[in-house]
């Protein structure tokens, strides 16, 4: 990909939205389809999945087939990557919190990442220089407590700051899981990014964070080379059961998760046709907004900011992966929280615990079986040959609301 050092380019052709049963979709004009950057390649993200795989707690996580909602899209299969059990965190973040936090530990010690292992970081003669690090980052849940398992690993304490509405839960779940300060403040979610940056800078921290801005890129990018190892799972799954991803929905806050997961799939499925779609809340939809501008630039959300997807909660897309998104992303929707709902309680029947920002794109596949949608899901390409691949992120991470969607059908599909 020639376009990753330039923050904007001009762009070809008309962005197009449509809008249709509340959901918004917007078609990229001139999408590219050749392989992603070298830092999501091959050669970079086998080193990603070394660091993992060495790992005691890691385990591959299940590719669950969905034979119903394949039945209900009148596609040839669709399959879920289950991230629920990933290093038993309860979603796929850690992933790219262990990767970053690994690396910026070598950097800081000034030591080859080819040359040292996890297990030497944890282990005298580093050990004792490792645990005088401290480490900072903002969350909405799922990324703190992976910044905090890995860094208690080394023996080291994070602060994290959650942004205003955090769910208690979901605080305590990342105090439960380390040596850690957590607080919600009153601020938004890059608010509190802001806010985790500053602290960090004051006090002598380092910054884990899961979104990136000019200048603050090197570890951002490291965590989206985490989540690598999650789609790579994914393809040698599907390689398994003889199968090829004709189309991949991702769900998007800053995008990193999007962006790296796209970026590797570009690369890894090259010589063949593989159509992506970006989804996000419509309440705070950055990635659709910069594609619905369509001047090259990444723009901020423009929505009330409210949605139950508290991991997709993000009005600012994440430089870093901002020109993957833009050039090789086929479609970019905007869909609104009952999407997720019913994402939530159709995994739920096919034995999968998903959580808000899990299950969105299995909401957003089911509505596009409906005959209202047909001409959307002609332009996907949605046929009776197509493989859809999703990924759900998280499982129950917040409990209550999940039994409330789940048991009690709350935020149900609206008669329309
Ligand atoms: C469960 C879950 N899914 C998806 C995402 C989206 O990731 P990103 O912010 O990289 O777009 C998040 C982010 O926190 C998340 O927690």
């Amino acid at each position: 990909m020639e376009n990753m050092d330039r923050q904007k380019r001009p762009p070809a052709g008309e962005a197009q939205t449509h809008s249709r049963l509340g959901m918004e979709m917007v078609v990229n004009p001139s999408p590219d389809h050749g392989p992603g950057p070298a830092f999501l390649g091959p050669e970079e993200t086998a080193a990603v999945r070394a660091i993992h795989t060495a790992l005691p707690e890691y385990r591959e996580t299940a590719l669950v087939r969905l034979d119903a909602l394949a039945e209900e899209l009148g596609v040839r299969a669709v399959f879920v990557k289950d991230e629920s059990t990933r290093f038993g965190l309860k979603a796929f973040k850690g992933l790219g919190g262990i990767y970053a936090l690994y690396c910026a530990v070598c950097d800081q010690l000034g030591l080859r990442r080819d040359q040292v292992s996890f297990a030497q970081l944890q282990a005298p003669p580093l050990r004792e220089r490792v645990e005088r690090m401290v480490f900072a980052t903002a969350t909405d849940g799922n990324h703190g407590k992976g910044v905090v398992w890995a860094a208690s690993k080394l023996g080291c304490s994070a602060h994290v700051y959650m942004p205003r509405g955090s769910s208690p839960l979901r605080a305590q779940a990342i105090r439960d899981a380390g040596r850690a300060e957590v607080l919600i403040t009153d601020l938004t979610y890059d608010g509190a990014v802001r806010y985790a940056a500053r602290m960090a800078e004051e006090k002598g921290w380092t910054l884990i964070q899961d979104t990136s801005w000019p200048g603050y890129e090197q570890i951002p990018r490291t965590i989206v080379q985490g989540y690598t190892t999650m789609a790579w799972e994914a393809a040698a799954q599907l390689d398994t059961a003889g199968e090829r991803p004709t189309h991949v929905f991702l769900q998007a806050g800053v995008g990193a998760m999007a962006g790296g997961v796209l970026g590797y799939l570009r690369s890894r499925y090259a010589a063949a046709p593989l159509t992506a779609a970006i989804v996000e809340p419509r309440e705070v939809a950055c990635i659709f907004r910069s594609a619905q501008v369509h001047d090259g630039a990444p723009h901020e959300a423009v929505g009330s900011g409210v949605t139950i997807m508290a991991g997709l909660n993000c009005g600012e897309p994440c430089t870093v992966v901002w020109p993957i998104l833009r050039d090789q992303a086929d479609f970019y929707f905007s869909c609104p929280d009952w999407v997720a709902a019913h994402g939530m309680r159709l995994l739920h029947r096919a034995g999968v615990t998903s959580g808000e920002s899990g299950a969105f794109t299995a909401g957003l596949a089911s509505m596009l079986a409906r005959a209202e949608l047909a001409d959307w899901k002609a332009a996907l390409g949605l046929d009776e040959n197509a493989v859809l691949l999703l990924f759900s992120t998280e499982g129950d991470t917040d409990p209550v609301a999940y039994k409330k969607i789940v048991d009690e059908n709350a935020f149900p599909v609206p008669q329309i």
